[in-house]
């Protein structure tokens, strides 16, 4: 693995290593809080590796011994207290980047999750199309041990992320919990000890750039935006991106896959990886 520098913005360090872009939340003193400066910077570094043609998978992760710590309660909330305009900047940027543009982000994302990963963190974490986490990584929804409940969008994203039982038990308790149980509830993929965590995050990155972004990308698309749909709507939508599909894809996948397996005979898709 040979990590480049690609920005070092104030707060969030990107770096690239053959296709996979490593998007690092770099405040590790302040366990990488997500202050004004961060969801600035975080808006502007996703909007930037939309387009870069570079990066194919990006995993988001966080220096030091945390993912994210949540909201910046010095900068975040007192901050801006008594400062309208700062608060409603933040705020949008705050919602923009770690739902809307991280949840139908273009390619694939993997949340790696370090360390600690509390509150306004579990937006992002969310949003991203997979999380692995460490064994010993500490998650928990800990608003309610300070006066607040999770908001800005936390309560209505764990909707999809976690059974009624388990959200309304660390909503309502705070409990911290690990990364084990992380993956015992579903809230990541899986976890394992932390010294295998970078090397499973790249087996994983590795398996997705093999596939062809496109078809990954409408994959993705139409699998999140069905969610909020009833039957009548899926249908269309589906049938309608399913054709733009077939005319936009520039590796003719479809056509590609249907010839490799019914006439050539070389592989079977049900059992094999996707030939590109
Ligand atoms: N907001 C502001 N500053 C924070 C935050 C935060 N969410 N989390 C950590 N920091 C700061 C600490 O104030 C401290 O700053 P200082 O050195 O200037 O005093 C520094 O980061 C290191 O924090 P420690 O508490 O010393 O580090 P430790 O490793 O012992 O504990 C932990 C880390 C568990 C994350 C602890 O800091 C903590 O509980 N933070 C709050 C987590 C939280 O409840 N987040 C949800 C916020 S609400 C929301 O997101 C909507």
């Amino acid at each position: 693995m040979a990590l480049t520098l690609w920005k070092d913005y104030k707060t969030v360090k990107v770096e690239k290593d053959d296709g996979t872009t490593w998007v690092t939340l770099n405040r590790p003193e302040k366990r990488n809080a997500m202050n004004p400066q961060l969801h600035y910077d975080m808006l502007e570094a996703l909007t930037e590796l939309e387009v870069d043609k570079e990066t194919q998978v990006v995993v988001l992760t966080g220096a030091g011994p945390s993912w994210c710590a949540g909201q910046d309660l010095r900068e975040y909330f007192r901050g801006t207290d008594n400062n309208a305009l700062e608060r409603r900047k933040a705020s949008w940027a705050s919602q923009e980047w770690r739902w809307r543009r991280l949840f139908y982000f273009p390619k694939p994302t993997i949340a790696m999750v370090n360390g600690f990963c509390f509150g306004g963190a579990f937006t992002p974490l969310i949003a991203c199309d997979f999380a692995i986490a460490s064994d010993t990584a500490t998650f928990g929804l800990s608003e309610i041990n300070w006066g607040i409940f999770p908001g800005g969008l936390v309560s209505r994203v764990l909707v999809d992320a976690m059974s009624y039982r388990d959200a309304m038990w660390y909503i309502m308790t705070g409990d911290p919990f690990d990364g084990k149980r992380a993956a015992e509830v579903k809230l990541v993929n899986f976890s394992v000890p932390p010294e295998k965590l970078r090397e499973e995050t790249i087996k994983l990155a590795d398996k997705l750039k093999k596939k062809n972004p496109a078809v990954l990308r409408a994959a993705k698309e139409v699998y999140k935006h069905c969610r909020t749909m009833d039957y009548s709507q899926a249908e269309e939508y589906m049938s309608a991106k399913g054709t733009a599909l077939r005319l936009t894809d520039p590796e003719k996948g479809r056509e590609t896959g249907m010839e490799q397996f019914l006439d050539k005979k070389t592989y079977r898709p049900g059992l094999g990886e996707y030939k590109r």
